[in-house]
C-alpha cells in the first residue's frame, strides 16, 4: 500500500456559520450522526421510510431490498411508479406557475419555461415518440446540446418507459456507433449542430457517419433538433424534424407505470480494461438517491436558484440537471455554452444575473478560471450566492481557497461530492450545515452510506493509512449492472477478496476525524478534465492506426485538467529521430485519437521509442512510463525488465 499514501497535509478547518447551521435542512452535526444511527439500526427500514416519504408511489411496495441474488440488488421492486411523473406532474397543483429551467444559449439569448409548460412539451413529444412506435423498454440514443430539449427528450423518454442513452455532444462518430451497437437502439435524438463559443459544430452529420456504419439496423427514427438552422443531409426515409414530430401531439400523456426496478438509463463511462461499460440505473432507487441528495447535501431550498453546470452527457448532468432539480420542483439555470465566452466573466455574470444560489462545477473549470481572470468575479455581484460545489475529481487546495475566499466571499460552505456514475448520486460530501469543512477533503460518508477503506485482503485498514474505497452495504441508488454484460459487473465491482464490498476503484486515506482523502484511481483510468478515460481505450485507438505498431497511456499531474494524456508509441516504421518529423507524425496521431474517440481523448504528449518498457512476460511496466512521463528518476526496481535501455530512449526521446 505504501504507494498509495497520502501525500496531503492539509489542516484548515472551516465551520459553517451559526446562520447556515441554523436554516440547514439537516442542522449540525447532531443532525447527521441521528440519520446515521437510524440507518445503523434498521438499514433497509431507514431507506424504505425515504423511499415512502419521498417519492410518489402508483402501488406502494411491500419489499424493500432483495439481496438473494447479489450482486444484483433489487430495491422497492414491486412498488410502480413513473420518474417523469414525479419530476413534473407532481408540481402541477402547488406549483405549475413557478419557472422550472432558466435557459441560456451560448449567445446570451434566455428562455424561461414554467412546470406547466415543460410537463406539456414532455407530453407532446412522449407521444411524437409513441408515433414512431417507440415503447416501454425500447432504447434511445440522444446525442444533443444542452437545451431545454434535451431535458425534453429525456423526460419523455421516462415518461414512456423507454431507456435513454445520452452520448456527450464532443465525441466522434466512431464512439457515438460503439454505444447505438451496445445498447441496440430503436431511435436516435439529436440536432443540427450545437453553438459553444460562438461556433456552429455539426451533431446530425455525426449522427449519419454513425449509422453509416454497420451495426445500427435497428435505428428506425433519427428526430432532428432545429437549433443552428445549419445545412443538413436527409434521409426522408428515416430522418424527421423535432418540430413536425410534436405538432398536433396531444398535451396528455399517461405516465407509463413502471416497476421500481424498471431501468431509467444506461449510461457509458470508461473502464481500465475493454469498451465502455454501459452503466445501467434503475427508477425508484436512482430518483430517490438525487432527491435525497438535494436536500441533504445542496440544503436545497425552494426559493434555491440552482445551477449545475455539468452537461447532460456525463452523470452529473443526469443527477443535477434533468432528474434531481426537476423532481424538487427547483428553478434551476441549463447553460448551453462554455465558461470562457465571450470571455472568462461568463459564470460570474450568469450568477449575477440569474441570482444565482447554489452553484455545482469542475475543479477543471475553477482552475482554468483562475488562469484567465483570478479577480474577475469581483467585478460581479455575487451576494446571492449561499453554496458552492465541487465535482468529478479531488480539489486542490489552493484552488479550494479561491473559489472559498473570491467566489463564495468566505461566506458559502463548499461540498466537495465524491461519487461516480455507477452510484448516481452523492456518497461522501458534506451536509453543509453539520460538517466542518477540509480543503480537499469530500469529508464523511452520507446517511445510509457505509463506506470504508480496505487493503488488497479486503482487510480495513486503519485511519491515516491509504486503502482500497469500498461500500460495504448496497444502497438503492447504485448500478444494476453493465448492460448486456452481467459477467463484467460482478467482476469490476465485486471482486472475490472483497467480500461483497462494491470496490469504487479509488484509493483513498481517513484522517483522523474519519474524514475522507481521494487519492485518486487504483486502475488504468484517467481524469481529464473530470471527464474519465480509459487508458486502454486510447491505446486501442492508437493502434487502430497504420502507422502504429504498439502504444501505452499514462496520465501526468497537469495544472488545469487535473490530468494529461503522455502516450509512448511504436511506430511500424522506423522511429523519428528529428524534432520536426516526430512532431509531424504526433500530430497525425493527435488528430487520428480526436476522431477516434473525441477531442478530449487527444494525447497532450507523444514519444516515439524502438519498443516499451515490458516485463519478461511481455507484460507493460506503466508505473515506469509514468515516472518517464513525469521526468522523474527511476528509483524503483526494475530488476523484472527485459529490456532495461529502452528507459534511456523513451526519457531523451525527440517531441
Ligand atoms: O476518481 C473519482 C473521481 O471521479 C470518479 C468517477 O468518475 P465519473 O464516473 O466520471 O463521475 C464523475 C462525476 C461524479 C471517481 O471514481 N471523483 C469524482 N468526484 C470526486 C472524485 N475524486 C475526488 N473528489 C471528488 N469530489
Amino acid at each position: 500500500m505504501s504507494n498509495i499514501e497520502s501525500v496531503l497535509n492539509e489542516k484548515r478547518v472551516f465551520n459553517p456559520s451559526e446562520k447556515f447551521v441554523k436554516q440547514a435542512n439537516v442542522s449540525g452535526m447532531a443532525g447527521y450522526q441521528a440519520l446515521c444511527k437510524a440507518a445503523e439500526q434498521d438499514y433497509a427500514g431507514f431507506w424504505a421510510n425515504l423511499a415512502r416519504e419521498t417519492l410518489h408511489w402508483k402501488k406502494p411496495f411491500t419489499k424493500t431490498l432483495d439481496e438473494s441474488n447479489a450482486p444484483f440488488f433489487k430495491w422497492f421492486e414491486d412498488g410502480v411508479l413513473n420518474v417523469s411523473y414525479n419530476c413534473l406532474d407532481v408540481h402541477l397543483a402547488t406549483q405549475a406557475e413557478k419557472t422550472a429551467i432558466i435557459f441560456e444559449a451560448d449567445d446570451g439569448k434566455v428562455t424561461k419555461i414554467n412546470y406547466r409548460d415543460l410537463h406539456t412539451r414532455v407530453c407532446q413529444f412522449a407521444n411524437g415518440l409513441k408515433s414512431r412506435g417507440i415503447k416501454n423498454g425500447d432504447r434511445v440514443v440522444i446525442y444533443m446540446p444542452m437545451s431545454i430539449e434535451v431535458v425534453v427528450a429525456m423526460q419523455a423518454c421516462a415518461r414512456i418507459g423507454a431507456i435513454h442513452s445520452v452520448v456527450f455532444g464532443g465525441f466522434s462518430s466512431k464512439s457515438l456507433h460503439e454505444r447505438i451497437v451496445d445498447a441496440q437502439a430503436s431511435a436516435v435524438i439529436t440536432a443540427d449542430a450545437q453553438m459553444r463559443g460562438g461556433k456552429v459544430m455539426p451533431l446530425k452529420s455525426v449522427v449519419d457517419e454513425a449509422l453509416s456504419t454497420g451495426g445500427c439496423e435497428k435505428v428506425h427514427s433519427v428526430i432532428v433538433y432545429r437549433r443552428a438552422a445549419s445545412e443538413t443531409a436527409w434521409n426522408a426515409q428515416n430522418n424527421i424534424w423535432w418540430h413536425d414530430l410534436v405538432a398536433g401531439q396531444s398535451s396528455v400523456c399517461e405516465p407509463e407505470w413502471v416497476s421500481s426496478e424498471h431501468p431509467l438509463f444506461i449510461l457509458y463511462t470508461s473502464g481500465s480494461t475493454g469498451k465502455p461499460k454501459g452503466v445501467q440505473h434503475s427508477s425508484g432507487g436512482y430518483l430517490l438517491g438525487t432527491m435525497l441528495t438535494m436536500q441533504w447535501v445542496f440544503d436545497y431550498k425552494p426559493t434555491d436558484v440552482f445551477w449545475c453546470t455539468a452537461d447532460v452527457g456525463w452523470v452529473t448532468g443526469h443527477s443535477y440537471v434533468t432528474y434531481g432539480p426537476l423532481a424538487m420542483g427547483a428553478t434551476q439555470v441549463v447553460f448551453e455554452g462554455i465558461p470562457t465566452y465571450p470571455d472568462a466573466g461568463r459564470f460570474w455574470k450568469m450568477i449575477q444575473n440569474h441570482k444565482v444560489t447554489t452553484f455545482y462545477t469542475a475543479p477543471t473549470a475553477i482552475r482554468s478560471l483562475i488562469k484567465l481572470g483570478g479577480d474577475l468575479p469581483k467585478q460581479y455581484d455575487l451576494s446571492s450566492l449561499r453554496l458552492l460545489g465541487s465535482v468529478g475529481e479531488p480539489i486542490n487546495p489552493e484552488a479550494w481557497m479561491w473559489y472559498y475566499n473570491t467566489v463564495g466571499q468566505a461566506r458559502c460552505p463548499i461540498v466537495d461530492t465524491w461519487w461516480q456514475t455507477e452510484t448516481g448520486h452523492h456518497m461522501i460530501a458534506p451536509l453543509p450545515g453539520a460538517m466542518p469543512l477540509k480543503p480537499g477533503s469530500c469529508t464523511l460518508p452520507l446517511p445510509g452510506i457505509i463506506a470504508s477503506i480496505v487493503n488488497e485482503a479486503g482487510n480495513e485498514v486503519h485511519d491515516q493509512h491509504g486503502g482500497f474505497l469500498v461500500i460495504k452495504r448496497p444502497f438503492p441508488a447504485q448500478i444494476r449492472t453493465i448492460w448486456g454484460d452481467p459477467e463484467r459487473y460482478k467482476r469490476a465491482y465485486f471482486p472475490e477478496e472483497m467480500h461483497g464490498y462494491y470496490l469504487a476503484g479509488d484509493s483513498s486515506h481517513r484522517d483522523e476525524d474519519g474524514y475522507f482523502w481521494i487519492m485518486g484511481r487504483i486502475d488504468d483510468v484517467l481524469k481529464v478534465s473530470g471527464h474519465r478515460l480509459g487508458t486502454m481505450e486510447i491505446e486501442s485507438a492508437l493502434s487502430a492506426n497504420p502507422l502504429v505498431a504498439e502504444a501505452a497511456v499514462v496520465g501526468k499531474p497537469h495544472d488545469i485538467k487535473g490530468e494529461a494524456i503522455v502516450a509512448f508509441v511504436v511506430l511500424k516504421g522506423t522511429r523519428p529521430d528529428d524534432a520536426a518529423k516526430a512532431k509531424e507524425i504526433a500530430e497525425i496521431l493527435r488528430t487520428w485519437v480526436s476522431k477516434s474517440i473525441g477531442p478530449i481523448a487527444k494525447p497532450d504528449e507523444i514519444r516515439f521509442g524502438d519498443n516499451l518498457p515490458k516485463t519478461r512476460s511481455g507484460k507493460i511496466m506503466r508505473r515506469l512510463l509514468r515516472a518517464i512521463a513525469n521526468g522523474e528518476d527511476i528509483t524503483q526496481d526494475i530488476s523484472t525488465l527485459e529490456n532495461p535501455a529502452i528507459l534511456e530512449q523513451l526519457k531523451n526521446a525527440v517531441r
